[in-house]
């Protein structure tokens, strides 16, 4: 294959796995790739690009892609009406190459998102504060009241608890970047439900890309589930390092929860320290 027909190939290639579309088949005969949401049950896949590591669903990063995200469910799923065209992968000239994206892109495109039912409840979009190069992200479930009425992630009891902890590690707020895996408030402050986080998670893997941190601290087994795919108890996972992408994912207590268990304060401070450690030696 020439390089011209390479790089086109790659274009098209990553502007279909920005739609969510990693899977490719070539239908018999034919000799043109058809993007999977157009296959045939039976039709073999002859490319399937990694979506992370085992157990991770689609839009998590791989090693190949840190921080790629698919597009919400309601936008992978294909649409009713007449039988979609197989689609050529050649039939148009390649899109322009995705630059590497900034927050002020991502926020820009998440606009005054009403892509689940969480937007119905909510008074902020809570979309991240801090240092947009940061290091270090923190990355916790969804926004509270206190946050949904300010627009500001980790500002009510829990985010007094995470400040010190962030202080613990010998930096300031500032210094770090703090999100949550949904930006709008779930009602009541229910944990977010499985649709909602497929809708709004893309985004989070996106901030992260944008920032390239060394590490991405998931604060919660919400956290946890929805970036590195781990299913086990956060009891039995928490103080560990994971691979994220080209990245480091660390996972700690929610800090609410410690609130709630205030015995539990020893476990997170020593999970800190670890992480005060994994920054100085990475310096
Ligand atoms: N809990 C979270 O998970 N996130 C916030 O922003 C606040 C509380």
């Amino acid at each position: 294959m020439d390089n011209k027909l390479r790089e086109e190939l790659a274009a098209w290639l990553e502007f279909y796995r920005d739609l969510g579309i990693e899977d490719f088949y070539l239908p018999p005969g034919s000799g043109v790739a058809v993007a999977s949401h157009e296959r045939k049950e039976s039709a073999p896949p002859v490319a399937a690009v990694s979506r992370g590591p085992a157990g991770a669903e689609a839009g998590r990063p791989s090693d190949s892609a840190p921080g790629r995200a698919g597009p919400a469910p309601t936008e992978r799923r294909p649409t009713a009406g007449p039988p979609a065209r197989s689609l050529s992968l050649f039939e148009a000239p390649p899109p322009p190459r995705r630059e590497h994206e900034t927050l002020e892109q991502v926020r820009r495109d998440l606009g005054d998102c009403r892509r689940c039912r969480l937007a119905g409840g909510r008074k902020t979009i809570v979309f991240g504060q801090g240092n947009p190069h940061a290091e270090l992200v923190f990355v916790g479930e969804g926004p509270g009241a206190d946050e949904d009425e300010q627009g500001l992630p980790f500002v009510g009891r829990a985010g007094q608890l995470l400040n010190r902890m962030i202080q613990f590690v010998g930096m300031k707020r500032e210094e770090v970047y703090i999100c949550n895996i949904v930006k709008c408030r779930p009602p009541g402050n229910r944990t977010p439900e499985k649709d909602e986080i497929d809708t709004c998670s893309p985004f989070l893997f996106r901030q992260i890309e944008a920032i390239r941190p060394r590490l991405v601290c998931c604060l919660g087994a919400p956290a946890m589930k929805t970036l590195l795919g781990i299913k086990e108890g956060i009891t039995r996972v928490r103080g560990q390092f994971f691979d994220y992408g080209a990245t480091k994912a660390f996972v700690a207590y929610h800090p609410a929860y410690i609130l709630r268990n205030p015995r539990e304060e020893k476990i997170l401070r020593e999970d800190f320290e670890t992480i005060r450690e994994f920054l100085k030696s990475a310096r």
